[in-house]
């Protein structure tokens, strides 16, 4: 079963087939409207979500399909204590694929391990976001007509901004990319993005607390919004909330071609003068979800019988077992039945990281 957990489970072939589907989605809509006649999506949100749910049961619609809903953990039995993976195991009897977004790390990867229908990782936590990167790509690659050889600065918070690791995943595949980490001292990019992207693949970065001095060298700024709900302590989102703020007289810095992107929500941290600029990408984002999310329903859908091959990621990874993860956010510290898991991600170094959530093992 093909599932969309993390954005490295596609290739970079696959991306592009997938872009190369939402341009023509987008060019002639009326060639897909009976595409998905009969199937159905099931959206079960676990967290609160604006555009990625909407955005993809308009997509479901417009492909011909129906959909199902949860809107909200207290609205399913969830609440009652069900595990993820009994959901999954559930809701796969009543739809064809399931969009999950979920408050823990790893909860989507535990969801596939036993659906009959594939998973759509649609937010982990703080962890991964796949399908706002489809979305952030198709931006990229209409606005530059390229996804290779970018300058990309990510601004805000880098630790907690889930948005951020799966692009920054997803962009490291591409020749020429060079990034520019923008963020106070505390919401630098977590160690999994540093040292399983970065590191091996040898991507030149800078990380600064300015956006000022390095705006002007950008390609792209992608903005975030600085994750309230993941702070354990509420007086250090007090203290950095308002740590960037995108204003007109910032933009004034910038290349004329710079494009801002953001995967919304935005609380204050684009003046709301700048969407009057031509350079303002984050609301074409938007319409571009949902074009991205079309194109993986019908991928996700095509290949659902298919066998997935030996690339799939986890099924011929080496995983061994060990102590509770330490990260409290990890499934695994909620689901306590399901067992730690751990793969060698840097076997120069020796280190061992969650299999569901990154964590580095505890020694
Ligand atoms: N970008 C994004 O994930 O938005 P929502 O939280 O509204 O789905």
């Amino acid at each position: 079963m093909r599932h969309l957990i993390d954005i490295l489970d596609f290739s970079v072939d696959e991306l592009q087939e997938l872009i190369d589907t939402a341009v023509d989605i987008a060019e002639h809509p009326a060639d897909y409207r009976e595409a998905c006649r009969g199937k159905k999506l099931a959206t079960l949100f676990f967290e609160p979500s604006t555009r990625t749910r909407l955005s993809f049961e308009a997509a479901m619609y417009e492909l011909g399909g129906n959909v199902l809903s949860v809107t909200a953990a207290g609205s399913s039995s969830a609440a009652k204590g069900e595990s993820v993976s009994d959901t999954c195991q559930v809701v796969s009897c009543y739809a064809d694929i399931i969009a999950m977004r979920h408050p823990l790390d790893g909860a989507p990867l535990v969801a596939s391990f036993r659906s009959g229908v594939p998973i759509i990782n649609a937010g982990d936590g703080g962890h991964n976001h796949p399908t706002q990167t489809l979305a952030d790509l198709l931006t990229i690659y209409r606005e530059k007509g390229r996804l290779d050889h970018l300058t990309v600065g990510f601004c805000g918070d880098l630790k907690y901004g889930r948005t951020v690791h799966s692009l920054i995943a997803a962009l490291a595949r591409y020749p020429g990319l060079k990034l520019v980490l923008i963020s106070p001292k505390e919401l630098r990019i977590p160690g999994y993005v540093r040292y399983n992207t970065l590191e091996p693949n040898a991507i030149p970065f800078e990380e600064t607390e300015d956006l000022e001095s390095v705006i002007g060298g950008l390609d792209i700024l992608y903005m975030t919004r600085i994750q309230k709900e993941r702070f354990e302590d509420p007086a250090n989102y007090e203290r950095l909330k308002e740590s960037y703020i995108l204003t007109a007289e910032k933009m004034a810095m910038a290349g004329k071609d710079m494009s801002v992107l953001h995967p919304l929500p935005r609380v204050n941290e684009i003046s709301v003068v700048v969407d009057d600029d031509p350079r303002a990408c984050y609301f074409k984002q938007v319409l571009n979800g949902k074009y991205m999310r079309m194109a993986l329903i019908l991928k996700l859908l095509q290949e659902a019988g298919r066998d997935p091959g030996p690339e799939r990621r986890f099924e011929k990874i080496e995983l061994i077992g060990g102590p509770v993860c330490k990260n409290i956010r990890c499934i695994t510290r909620v689901e306590q039945e399901l067992k730690p898991l751990y793969r060698l991600t840097d076997p120069k170094h020796n280190i061992w990281r969650c299999a569901y959530c990154e964590a580095r093992r505890p020694e």
